[in-house]
């Protein structure tokens, strides 16, 4: 058994800076795969921040409100904008390689959504520069890595939380990890659907592990898709491009975004502008196969080798197609999870010892739709919070009695020994396969209860198949088939928990839009879902908005 005193799961962006803020105690981080390998490093677009030049972070926040449909809690949205200057800055000072302007100064692109050109960019790999500057920090300050760990378990004991179980990818071993305070910031859940801009390593069994541990899942049905993904393989094409001057265009060269969003066109909200490209494709104005183009030329070649390298390898390589000279095919694709852990702004969740941040939990900062650029700026502002609560916990906590964590290992080792004991039932990936198949046609962009109610069934039938999984291969060393496994069990659990809060959601808000339901009902939906796991299967209970100096209005852009 391993022991310390505070333990983070995930070693993305938000892990990494919880780490920093904890870092003159005890804490070790536990990854499931390396920190360098996590999706942070995938984001392009940027980092939001109002530093100066006449913005101001009381705009930010009135944006990133007006943004989530007004289902973002005010409180937590104020801590997020109003640090985001200091913590960029604190970046910058670490070591990342901010884009410049002219005048030496942090470069800040305009983005969907903002009132203002407010995010801060690293060319077009901002999430791989932020990544690679805090894990320097991290081996910089001597931050103990397990990596390569899966974690299976909350241990939770008399309401309270000790520790985790985990289980070692690499040789079989299934372990106990004892600690006064655990922090989750285990990333989304976007790899449920087959469209998605995730990595394969996005399956959301961080927030399964919490819900099955006692924590509630807040506003779950909120599921982001981004509008320009590549077509085919929906590699995020990032919104940076239309910030930079990108155009979207119909197979009849309309530009469509002129009737949708008359005043913010392309750089509308996600939400609005993914679901104008939905509508383009389904009236039969897209291309065939169902895309429709997003032209840089207009930029020129200069710009785009400058500000968008990365976008154009991808076209090039992905698509065979060179953006200086030919538009980009994008359809929207899943890209962010809205919905999470439930948590208040102090990255505290239910469960005392147990915090959460990042694109796991729901603080609620992103409501019913995220604005580009608030989830790279999300893990360091509340990766600091999380790391110094969970610290300032654990130093007036004592540990708890070690056989709390030793009877959890034998009960997940039993587990886990059972999924692989059995030799016969069905392949795990035809469960996954029609769980994602489900979901992408059924829990997608548009939404009805017809379609609902067809998935939740869908859901419940792949939950029962699911205990007749079977692995093949019983290998100890990295057994990817057992990892898949274990790991669908918490995606059924995901699916089903978006799927009963969209059914029981009767408006449309933000990224969630029911056609039966087109329009916002304040009166009775201004409030969050919270899904906790019963004896008797996941109950839905609802708490109110935090609202302090705005008061919803109708969206327009
Ligand atoms: O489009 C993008 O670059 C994505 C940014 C984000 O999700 O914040």
């Amino acid at each position: 058994m391993f022991r310390h005193n505070v333990i983070i799961v995930g070693g993305g962006l938000a892990g990494l800076r919880t780490a920093l803020a904890a870092c003159d105690t005890d804490v070790a981080v536990i990854s499931r795969i390396h920190s360098l390998r996590s999706h942070s490093v995938a984001a392009q677009g940027g980092i939001n921040a109002a530093l100066g030049n006449n913005d101001r972070w009381e705009d930010h926040a009135f944006d990133t409100i007006k943004g989530s449909d007004y289902l973002a809690d005010q409180d937590a949205v104020e801590v997020l904008c109003r640090d985001a200057p200091q913590r960029v800055i604190e970046m910058e000072h670490w070591g990342t390689l901010f884009s410049r302007t002219e005048e030496g100064r942090i470069a800040q692109r305009p983005f969907g959504g903002a009132g203002f050109p407010r995010t801060a960019y690293a060319e077009d790999r901002t999430g791989h520069a932020l990544l690679h500057t805090l894990y320097e920090q991290a081996l910089r300050n001597g931050i103990r890595f397990y990596e390569e760990w899966l974690v299976t378990k909350l241990v939770v004991n008399n309401g309270k939380c000790s520790g985790v179980v985990g289980y070692n990818i690499v040789n079989g071993m299934i372990s106990g990890f004892q600690a006064k305070s655990v922090v989750f910031a285990t990333g989304g859940y976007g790899r449920i659907y087959r469209r998605s801009t995730n990595s394969i390593i996005n399956t959301g069994f961080g927030c399964s592990v919490a819900y099955r541990g006692g924590a509630a899942l807040e506003d779950m049905e909120f599921v982001q898709f981004h509008p320009t993904t590549l077509f085919g393989t929906n590699i995020l094409i990032t919104e940076g491009a239309r910030g930079e001057g990108g155009i979207l265009k119909n197979k009849n060269s309309e530009r469509f975004m002129e009737r949708y969003s008359p005043h913010s066109l392309e750089l509308a909200p996600r939400d609005i502008v993914a679901r104008a490209i939905q509508t383009e494709i389904n009236e039969g104005r897209g291309f065939e196969g169902g895309y429709v183009n997003l032209e840089l030329m207009r930029l020129g070649t200069e710009k785009i080798k400058e500000h968008l390298p990365g976008i154009r390898q991808i076209a090039i390589d992905f698509a065979s197609v060179d953006p200086i000279i030919k538009p980009i095919p994008v359809q929207p694709g899943q890209h962010y999870s809205m919905g999470g852990i439930a948590s208040n702004k102090n990255c505290e969740t239910a469960i005392p010892g147990f915090y959460v941040c990042g694109e796991c939990s729901c603080v609620s900062v992103h409501g019913a739709n995220r604005l580009g650029g608030n989830s790279l700026l999300e893990t360091i502002v509340f990766g600091k919070i999380a790391g110094e609560n969970a610290k300032n916990y654990a130093n007036i906590t004592a540990f708890e009695e070690q056989d709390i964590i030793e009877k959890a290992v034998e009960s997940e080792t039993k587990r886990i020994s059972g999924i692989l004991d059995k030799n016969e039932g069905e392949a795990f990936f035809i469960i996954r396969d029609e769980l994602k198949t489900v979901l992408d046609e059924k829990v997608g962009i548009f939404r009805d209860e017809p379609d609902l109610n067809l998935a939740l069934a869908k859901i419940k039938e792949l939950e029962s198949r699911f205990k007749n999984v079977t692995v093949r291969n019983k290998s100890t060393i990295f057994n990817q088939e057992l990892v898949n496994v274990i790991e669908l069990g918490g995606m059924l659990d995901i699916a089903h928990v978006i799927c009963i809060g969209a059914l029981a959601r009767k408006e449309s808000r933000g990224s969630h839009y029911r056609l039966d339901y087109p329009a916002r009902d304040d009166a009775n939906w201004l409030k969050h879902t919270l899904v906790t796991l019963t004896p008797d299967g996941p109950a839905i209970d609802y708490k109110p908005v935090n609202i302090m100096l705005h008061q919803p209005k109708p969206r327009e852009y």
